[in-house]
């Protein structure tokens, strides 16, 4: 045996599922039973009980409930009827899913850059972005601000733009649900706002899952028509064309336990990115919240000199420490969407953001050693 051989560290999980699954204890196998004894596998009770509980917790009139966060957007597109020949607004630097949905109903994308500080939508670039889709002779109709990352994008100053130029605004808040906005909370900072439960999410059911906020009362009846096939009085009544865009109820179950220990959650995960800041923070540029926000940290995302993240990468996964990079590439740059228009001046923020960007191992169950072991290993990175 070679003595020398060096131990190879314990992986340490980049989200720690299981660990919630202890936590929960029998809750969610229970959940889950009392479904299939019921066997009302679609929209059962549990669906409408969740939806009562996340319009409470978001603040909303009205939660709809969907099959996953792309779901929630395209309903509200729908209802919206976005089309040929409308612009809608979305950031560069966020996943596909936000302009995927415009394009899916032939509408057109318009990115905008996003801010290096925050990871969100730019508002200069936004109102940069409008006057591009004009000048091609698009109808802008709606922006879509990302809460990337988990921090709320800057709602005054989108609200204020949307405002002037009759805009919908639709928060993707796919990793910003549970997060705030100077008191006011996830949920009630835009006209609707689309989330997912997809299990990495920081609420996340077993599956894919998503749901929609709103207080517009139309808006929510038109969303729960589409999302089962454009019914009117009933199943067999179709009065517009939708999709099957429900959330089965056995996700819906998973998430009425999940829900109840979400704002516990929240506040472990800011303990986490608290520490992270506290003890990085010299060393390299960790993410800052502005005055008066409060992020639900989907992921703890640090900046490197370009040119060194695969190194970095790397020494980590040498150090059993997993990251992950999100975004590689923004979407001004992706094959399927490097056709659509970019705002006048350009993305390049969103370019290099693209090129510096890395995640660290984020969730509610990192225990204050797990963590020192990833910082210990971020140091020993940084020093060589
Ligand atoms: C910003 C953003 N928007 C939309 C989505 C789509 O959500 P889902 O995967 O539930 O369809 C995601 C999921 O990763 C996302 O991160």
């Amino acid at each position: 045996m070679n003595q020398h051989a060096r131990l190879e560290p314990a992986p340490i999980p980049f989200i720690d599922l299981a660990a919630q699954r202890r936590r929960l204890g029998s809750k969610v196998d229970e959940a889950i039973a009392r479904v299939t004894a019921h066997c009302q596998f679609v929209m059962g009770p549990e669906v409408r009980a969740l939806e009562t509980e996340l319009a409470k917790f978001s603040g909303a009139r009205h939660a709809v409930s969907c099959a996953s966060g792309t779901d929630a957007l395209v309903l509200v597109l729908m209802a919206k009827g976005i089309g040929p020949g409308d612009a809608v607004i979305c950031p560069a630097f966020t996943f596909c899913a936000t302009a995927e949905v415009v394009a899916l109903l032939g509408a057109t994308p318009v990115f905008a850059d996003v801010d290096a500080a925050t990871f969100n939508i730019d508002p200069k670039s936004l109102e940069r972005a409008i006057g591009t889709a004009k000048r091609l002779g698009l109808k802008v109709k709606m922006v879509i601000p990302v809460d990337l990352f988990g921090l709320p994008a800057d709602y005054d100053a989108i609200t204020a733009i949307g405002d002037a130029e009759g805009l919908f605004v639709l928060d993707d808040a796919a990793q910003g649900f549970g997060a705030s906005y100077h008191g006011r909370p996830i949920g009630m900072l835009a006209d609707a706002t689309a989330t997912s439960f997809f299990p990495a999410k920081p609420l996340g059911c077993y599956g894919d899952g998503g749901a929609i906020f709103t207080d517009d009362d139309d808006l929510a009846a038109m969303l729960r028509s589409l999302r089962a096939h454009g019914e009117g009085t009933n199943r067999y009544d179709n009065v517009r064309i939708g999709i099957t865009g429900r959330l089965d109820t056995i996700q819906a179950a998973i998430l009425i336990e999940k829900l109840k220990i979400f704002p516990d959650e929240i506040a472990a995960r800011n303990r986490a990115a608290e520490r992270y800041a506290n003890a990085l923070g010299n060393l390299v540029a960790v993410p800052r919240v502005p005055d008066g926000l409060t992020s639900v940290w989907a992921q703890y995302t640090i900046r490197l000199p370009v040119g060194t993240r695969e190194r970095f990468a790397a020494a980590l996964k040498a150090d059993g420490v997993p990251t992950a990079v999100y975004y590689p590439k923004p979407l001004n740059r992706q094959e399927a969407y490097k056709h659509f228009p970019v705002a006048d001046g350009g993305v390049p923020v969103s370019d290099k953001l693209a090129d510096e960007v890395i995640s660290l191992p984020m969730h509610a169950y990192l225990d204050p050693p797990t963590q020192d072991r990833i910082i210990d290993a971020v140091r020993r990175a940084l020093s060589t």
